[in-house]
């Protein structure tokens, strides 16, 4: 595959869109090919799923959710992350398969061997270049989600994001050992009070691998 595929994971308000985002505008201006993509979300299918993933009311049982996240993901292998790394360009993705076993294995207790095992067929066997883990307490992270969305009154807190505190605990716990267990491929950044600085880190983070690809 010639092109590059960068993640970005991390708990609920780590401020991971924002840093993809800014990553994605630098990666443009200095000249490269990039693309932004989003998980869930990113194909019709996948943006319809998503509203159900996020704001179902009803109860959502937890081996449902994780096949509707599978859903969400081979589409997008399918239709854009596949012939895109073909073309030769960069992605970078807000979340990817490492949240699949962050929140429904670490969070929910789904059996993370089946996770992997299905995430395998879904993904079509492609792994990030680099993933990069935006780290935080969740307690400040939930509160600065909950802060920008109360500016927003069109904005409600999601499924996730009404989860207790205990997962996303949970969740941080296990973004920890996927990283123990991946030191190559993800980098560990802890979000700085300056935004600026934390996009620093990112930034040198992600130069070896534009090196690489000249
Ligand atoms: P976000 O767009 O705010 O990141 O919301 C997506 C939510 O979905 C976030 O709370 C994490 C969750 N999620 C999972 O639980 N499993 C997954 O595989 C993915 C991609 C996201």
């Amino acid at each position: 595959m010639k092109g590059i595929l960068i993640s970005f994971e991390g708990v609920d308000g780590s401020g991971k869109s924002t840093q993809s985002r800014r990553l994605y505008h630098w990666l443009r201006r200095i000249g490269y090919d990039t693309i932004h993509l989003e998980e869930p979300g990113g194909s019709n299918l996948g943006e319809s799923v998503k509203k159900i993933l996020l704001y179902s009311k009803g109860e959502i049982e937890g081996l449902s959710e994780l096949f509707l996240f599978f859903a969400c993901r081979a589409q997008l292998v399918k239709e854009t992350i596949l012939p895109s790394l073909k073309k030769g360009k960069i992605l970078i993705i807000d979340r990817f398969s490492d949240s699949t076993l962050a929140y429904q294995g670490y969070g929910r207790g789904i059996d993370k061997g089946l996770i992997v095992r299905l995430n395998k067929i879904v993904t079509k066997g492609i792994t990030p270049d680099l993933t990069i883990l935006l780290d935080e307490r969740p307690k400040a992270a939930l509160k600065r989600t909950k802060s920008r969305k109360g500016q927003k009154s069109s904005l409600s807190a999601d499924r996730f994001e009404n989860e207790p505190l205990s997962f996303h605990q949970r969740v941080r716990k296990g973004y920890l050992k996927i990283a123990l267990c991946n030191k190559k491929r993800i980098k560990i950044i802890p979000v700085r009070a300056d935004e600026d600085d934390t996009f620093q880190e990112i930034k040198k983070a992600v130069l070896p691998l534009l090196t690489k690809m000249t």
